[in-house]
């Protein structure tokens, strides 16, 4: 419980919290990690999330994209976890978060300030002419979908391998960075760049850093307290030590 008290005292003490997180937020609502052993990776090769694979293989790619994101979205819904930053964002101690999942889940939760690091699952984008379209199930019925204007191949607006992060996303990561005096880590390994050097930078700009996560990570060396807790169980002893 250790872990947990002093995570609380931080919080308290902090008036410009930043969240970021990663697919181990969203496990206990249903949607797997892409590492460790249940992990996506374990089952698919990533390589059909490679930007030049898509281009070159659009069905292929979309087949798996549909049955592997598209079935999770949608029948998942935010756990305590989500709910729990949402809370201290009302609370007005917490400044934004940074996600790199695409489930949506912080925004359904509630959180306003979210920054989509890899992008989002809910809009597809034509990959000539870029117009934008809203995600739905009728629309990906035929794969790969086609662009209504010019018929151009659709692709999900997350972000594939190889691919460079949303530029809104990196200003607004930099503004939260600028402001932030502490920020909590949840369910990341932090095997991924760039996203992985937001706690490096963090420490950088002497900011303190808390991570919640059931296994050890490469963020871990660089917290001030771990919490070897999954995301919804410290959420809860969080609430609790803090009165929420
Ligand atoms: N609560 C909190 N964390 C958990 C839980 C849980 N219940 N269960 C697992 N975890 C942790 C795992 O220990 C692991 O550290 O969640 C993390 C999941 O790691 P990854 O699957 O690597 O997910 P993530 O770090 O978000 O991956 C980053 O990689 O494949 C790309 O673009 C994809 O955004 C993704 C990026």
């Amino acid at each position: 419980m250790g872990s947990v008290k002093k995570a609380a005292e931080l919080i308290k003490n902090s008036s410009n919290v930043v969240a970021f997180t990663g697919a181990g937020i969203s496990v206990e609502s249903g949607i797997p990690t892409f590492r460790g052993e249940n992990g996506l990776w374990a089952k698919f090769d990533p390589s059909f999330l490679e930007l030049s694979f898509f281009y070159s293989n659009p069905e292929k790619s979309w087949r798996l994209i549909k049955d592997i994101f598209y079935e999770y979205f949608g029948k998942a819904n935010p756990n305590e976890a989500h709910s729990f930053l949402a809370k201290l964002e009302e609370k007005g101690k917490l400044i934004g978060v940074i996600t790199q999942n695409i489930d949506n889940l912080h925004q359904e939760a509630g959180s306003k300030n979210v920054i989509e690091y890899h992008g989002n699952s809910k809009y597809l984008v034509c990959t000539k002419c870029g117009a934008r379209y809203d995600f739905t199930e009728e629309r990906i019925k035929d794969i790969p979908p086609l662009c209504d204007k010019c018929k151009g191949v659709l692709k999900p607006d997350f972000i594939f391998f190889g691919e460079g992060i949303p530029y809104e996303a990196i200003t607004g990561t930099e503004a939260l960075l600028e402001k932030g005096d502490l920020l909590i880590v949840i369910g990341t390994t932090g095997e991924v760049y760039p996203a992985g050097l937001i706690p490096i930078e963090a420490k950088n700009k002497g900011m303190q850093v808390i991570e919640i996560n059931p296994q050890p990570s490469k963020v871990t060396p660089y917290a001030d307290v771990f919490i070897q807790m999954k995301a919804t169980e410290a959420a809860k002893a969080l609430e609790k030590e803090l009165e929420l």
